[in-house]
């Protein structure tokens, strides 16, 4: 569609300033149609930025291969503009806003010439839901408006929802733009990025990525950063987790929700196929979860999202055959592998590794290449409706509501396999001292320990000590009933470096003892950092584990932990007098209790 289908006056105004300013050759308006999603292709196929995939092998599918330098988020170019410095607190990067606008306006000058401007109306949750958002992006990225429509509700229908109402403004450019004659690039970015957010404004600015979270700003920018912000103000919860819901062999239903950093699992734990005999899990969400508190006082979560976003490497029929269903058709891909019969494929895909592919770098390779032959943060967009244990609920306004939260990281060491929270505040503040090893969903730092507070450490949009305030103070609410804390960890490795635990469908071992913990049914032993399963209490019936395995991951190595007490104070001490008295407490409480159990 290229004229306007609203009479919105401020996003009319909105538009029409922004198109000044970046001075783009077309504005296009779009509708969601499938047929505006076939031309978008059809221009990005023109432009050598996509292929069409086989239509037998993959149907309706396209393959786009970025520019090498753009291949994940940036948090080191990722900016919360608060007008407060403190306000953004130490684990984000600060420029206030007067500046950072300053900046923005001029590098935004003119930088959509000769492109298209596409005015991307999306909403996240259910369109119409009371606990929807809308945003409105205008991007000069073919790429990430056909992202958006499989990624939110996107179109026409948005806008009729909007009528004059409220939106949240998203602007983003790839910072190339074209002069008369030039010819464009397959995957057009700009090496100088900007990925800025306007808490007190709830704006966003994007400059210079095509890429996933940078890029498709309903995601990251919207439902975590300035979603957070929102959900501090109204009392509620923009959290990194996944929503699952759990159905015992009586038919009894539980919800729960995990926050877990990128790339570690989120997705296959959503998607999971129970190994233990009767268990159901259904996905209503694999990343961003909303939580707001229902009449009868639960937390109630949707997924503000519509499709998913996962990491490709790893995939596979053994490690989450629900998602390679959801991808089977109608899917984007992106820096993957594409196979001599024009099909794609990843780094543990199946067992056997394709005899030839060319690479994400568009290169000739085999098994023997000493590259890998899709990039480790290549992504599949699907959509979420063609996840075959997709939940009904998960097109619920209502949301679900929610018995048990998880957290969870990667962790050789220390972390036992499921530690359960002695109360809210014991729970909050495990998930604040959280740490993982870094994935390769964010640039730099493979593999390095940081701290990750609730999984939200890229994404929270103000100070995170004041976070974890707001994370006590939501189970002040009156009536408030919070769900239980659990600590998990899958990746626990022996001394010779194997993972101990198999991890996948066995994880529905771990969800067992939960949900049971939550039925009262479970038995669980006291210990110094909290509650772990009681002997026999969690069903590893059919599992091949060495006993001395099983020991070692249920095993709290209270020296281990007395180690990491030095670095939970430092990383404390970063937010100086704003970190929330109890979480100091609950600090000072865990070192005693190890030492007095050592
Ligand atoms: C994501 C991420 O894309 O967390 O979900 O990086
Ligand atoms: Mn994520």
């Amino acid at each position: 569609m290229t004229t306007s289908a609203t009479s919105n006056q401020n996003l009319l105004k909105w538009v029409d300033e922004m198109a000044s300013l970046c001075q783009p050759e077309k504005i296009h308006w779009c509708d969601g149609s499938q047929a505006e999603y076939d031309e978008l292709f059809r221009l990005m196929i023109a432009n050598n930025t996509a292929i069409r995939l086989n239509e037998e092998k993959r149907p309706n599918s396209y393959l786009i291969q970025s520019d090498p330098s753009d291949v994940a988020r940036v948090e080191d170019r990722t900016f919360i503009c608060s007008e407060k410095e403190i306000d953004a607190g130490p684990t984000n990067n600060w420029v206030a806003p007067a500046e950072m606008k300053g900046t923005l306006k001029g590098i935004f000058k003119g930088c959509m010439k000769g492109r298209t401007l596409y005015v991307v109306p999306f909403s996240m949750g259910p369109l119409g839901s009371p606990i929807a958002h809308i945003g409105i992006q205008l991007t000069d990225s073919a790429y990430a408006a056909a992202n958006m429509r499989i990624m939110t509700r996107m179109g026409s229908k948005v806008l009729d929802v909007l009528g004059d109402g409220k939106f949240v403004p998203c602007m983003h450019t790839v910072g190339a733009p074209l002069e008369p004659g030039q010819a464009d690039v397959p995957w057009p970015c700009n090496k100088e990025k900007y990925i800025c957010h306007f808490p007190d404004t709830r704006e966003i600015w994007s400059y210079g990525s095509g890429y996933g979270g940078n890029a498709l700003l309903g995601k990251k920018c919207f439902a975590l950063r300035i979603a957070s912000t929102m959900a501090r103000e109204e009392g509620w919860l923009a959290e990194h987790m996944l929503i699952l819901k759990l159905t015992n062999p009586q038919g009894i239903v539980k919800y729960v929700c995990a926050a877990f950093p990128s790339a570690c699992g989120k997705t296959n734990l959503a998607m999971l196929e129970p190994t233990v005999p009767g268990w159901k899990v259904e996905t209503v969400g694999d990343d961003i979860a909303w939580m707001k508190f229902g009449d009868d006082g639960q937390l109630y979560a949707i997924n503000p999202e519509a499709g998913f976003f996962g990491v490709a490497p790893g995939t596979s029929n053994f490690s989450n055959p629900n998602a390679m269903a959801s991808l089977k058709e109608n899917s984007i891909f992106t820096n993957v592998a594409l196979t001599p019969d024009g099909d794609v494929w990843w780094e543990e895909m199946t067992d056997d590794k394709p005899a030839k592919l060319t690479s994400w770098l568009g290169e000739e390779w085999t098994p023997d290449s000493d590259k890998k032959a899709a990039h480790p943060n290549s992504r599949f967009t699907a959509p979420a409706a063609q996840c075959p244990v997709i939940a009904p609920e998960f097109e619920d306004p209502k949301g679900v509501p929610i018995s048990a939260i998880l957290f969870g990281g990667r962790r050789a060491t220390t972390i036992p396999l499921v530690n359960e929270s002695l109360s809210w505040e014991h729970g909050t503040f495990l998930g604040s001292v959280m740490s993982s090893e870094k994935t390769a969903a964010a640039t730099g730092g493979l593999g390095e320990l940081r701290h990750d507070p609730m999984a939200m450490l890229p994404f929270c949009g103000y100070n995170m000590a004041d976070y974890w305030g707001h994370w006590l103070k939501v189970s002040e609410a009156p009536g408030a009933k919070m769900p239980k804390i659990y600590y998990v960890n899958w990746f626990r490795k022996s001394e010779q470096g194997k993972f101990l635990w198999p991890g996948f469908g066995e994880n529905s071992r771990v969800l067992k003892w939960v949900f049971e913990r939550c039925e009262g049914t479970a038995k669980a032993e006291a210990t110094p950092i909290g509650n772990l399963p009681a002997p026999g209490s969690l069903d590893i019936e059919g599992l091949d584990i060495a006993p001395e395995a099983m020991e070692e991951l249920l095993r709290v190595d209270t020296q281990a932990w007395l180690n990491e007490i030095p670095g939970t104070r430092e990383h404390y001490a970063k937010f100086g007098d704003r970190i929330p008295a109890k979480l100091q407490k609950e600090l000072d409480a865990l070192e005693q209790r190890l030492k007095d159990a050592n």
